[in-house]
């Protein structure tokens, strides 16, 4: 029999797969100073990092953002984790037993029960796993935690809505201990005290990132009990009911599903419908009326400029009182760079201990985006270390030129050596091509002498050092 000739392989052109991108040089240079910025400005908050994984179970998200949102009915990416298992153990139909991995049986059935697991549009609800799994109700209250890192959503991909995107978010976690002395007033003060202080933080970083146009908008959707949201609720339901006609099919849905999310529609013919209906803040509970009042008090106390928006419902449920949203400039139709709000509760969801919770996430790409309108971030972002370029001719030069290399950037300077012998000419064309500031010039005659020259690409100057002074000088820099 002979064999059959292999199939000759196609070549195919790849791209990045629809809404997602490459983030390139020197383009990251941004991504990095703002990631920078966050780990310092974070920091003095007394927050710390934290590292989920990119996936969990789908369930996590399900229960936590809810099922009838958006981002759990429409957008997430979901699989069968024991997909690649199955591929390799199941074929033409019929199951492979292992004979040297009796295990493996066990581990079919549980496959054939499916372990759906999805790609993390959010990371709210992995930080509060994270909680619950590792005790942290155990370590000092609160727990202050940040994370940066990409996010996943179908979403339509538009300027600054991406199905890969990325997100800086922090979270605090708060055990609630039970305490029948506890004075409720007090405890409700504290928690604003913390949401502003959340909110406090986020503004304290777009404003160290110059983030131009800056706007914070804030609201209270209360708490689920029948003297507050739930109240509400239904008060609204029955309102809509009455100007369904009047509404898209969206909107008409989501009297049934959810109707505060009518309040979040951006449809133009909506708008006066809208502007009629029944606003929260006047069936608040009157601990929810206190919270809010004492939020607004302290962002006041702290500086904090807010406009209130009762239209802000958010579109994920976990939330409770305090929600906020920031937008920036040169954003078009996707402006929100930030939301965040309270979600008390959701710790005990998701089956761990009575905790209160606030955060935020900001959209990185959105951030970035932002920055390059203004020129002066982008700017400043882009103070690099000085850069050199060695042109370096002979043996002995070259032997030089690698401890020149190793000691510049030792020092923190940009090095760029060539791996060949150059014309001078040639050589400084090059380093002019690569953006370098200075060329090195090292010729044996230099390194004979032990004077090194220093050129200034931009006006041709030329200053000899001996090393230890060149260094110095690039240092200065
Ligand atoms: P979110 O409002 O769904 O909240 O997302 C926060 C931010 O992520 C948005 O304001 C936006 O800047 C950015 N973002 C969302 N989707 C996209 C996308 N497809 N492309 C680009 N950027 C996007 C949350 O995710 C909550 N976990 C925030 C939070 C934390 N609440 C409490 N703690």
């Amino acid at each position: 029999m002979t064999e059959a000739a292999p199939k000759k392989e196609q070549r195919r052109k790849f791209q990045a797969i629809r809404g997602t991108r490459d983030l390139l040089p020197p383009g990251t240079a941004l991504w990095n100073h703002v990631e920078e910025t966050a780990h310092a400005v974070f920091g003095t908050f007394g927050f710390g990092e934290i590292r989920p994984p990119i996936f969990e179970p789908t369930d996590l998200f399900a229960r936590a953002v809810g099922g009838e949102t958006d981002i759990v009915s429409k957008e997430m990416y979901t699989f069968d984790s024991s997909m690649g298992f199955a591929e390799s153990h199941v074929k033409e139909g019929k199951i492979l037993a292992d004979a040297e991995n009796p295990t493996s049986i066990g581990l079919l059935s549980d496959m054939l029960g499916a372990e759906l697991v999805s790609l993390r549009p959010e990371a709210t609800a992995s930080v509060c796993r994270a909680y619950i799994e590792h005790n942290m109700q155990q370590l000092p209250q609160p727990q202050k935690l940040y994370y940066i890192g990409p996010m996943f959503r179908r979403e339509r991909p538009q300027k600054g809505r991406y199905r890969q995107f990325y997100q800086i978010g922090a979270e605090v976690l708060e055990n609630v201990k039970p305490d029948p002395t506890r004075d409720s007033a007090k405890e409700l003060t504290k928690d604003a005290i913390t949401d502003a202080e959340v909110i406090q933080m986020v503004m304290t970083f777009f404003d160290k990132l110059k983030l131009a146009g800056v706007q914070l908008e804030i609201n209270s959707i209360g708490h689920a009990a029948d003297n507050c949201r739930r109240g509400y609720v239904a008060l609204l339901k029955s309102e809509l009911e009455k100007v369904k006609d009047k509404l898209g099919a969206d909107s008409q849905r989501r009297i049934e599903t959810n109707p505060l999310r009518v309040l979040d529609s951006k449809l133009e013919h909506e708008q006066p419908v809208i502007a009629t209906l029944p606003k929260i803040a006047d069936h608040l509970c009157d601990d929810c009326k206190s919270h809010y009042a004492a939020v607004k008090r302290e962002l006041e106390l702290r500086g904090v400029f807010y406009k209130e928006n009762w239209r802000l419902v958010r579109g994920l449920d976990y939330y409770m009182r305090t929600t906020f949203e920031i937008t920036a400039q040169g954003l078009g139709s996707q402006n929100a760079v930030c939301g965040g709000g309270r979600y008390d509760g959701l710790v005990e969801l998701l089956g761990g201990p009575p905790t209160k919770g606030i955060g935020f996430a900001i959209g990185e790409d959105r951030l970035i985006l932002s920055l390059q309108e203004a020129k002066d971030a982008a700017l400043a972002a882009g103070k690099l270390p000085p850069f050199v370029y060695i042109a370096w001719m002979g043996a002995n030069a070259y032997a030089a030129a690698v401890h020149a290399a190793k000691d510049l950037r030792a020092a923190g300077v940009r090095v760029e050596l060539p791996p060949v012998e150059q014309k001078f000419g040639k050589a400084l064309e090059r380093a002019s091509k690569l953006g370098a500031q200075y060329a090195l010039i090292l010729g044996d005659n230099e390194v004979a002498e032990g004077t090194w020259t220093l050129k200034t690409l931009a006006d041709g100057a030329q200053q000899k050092f001996t090393e230890p002074h060149l260094l110095d000088f690039l240092k200065k820099l």
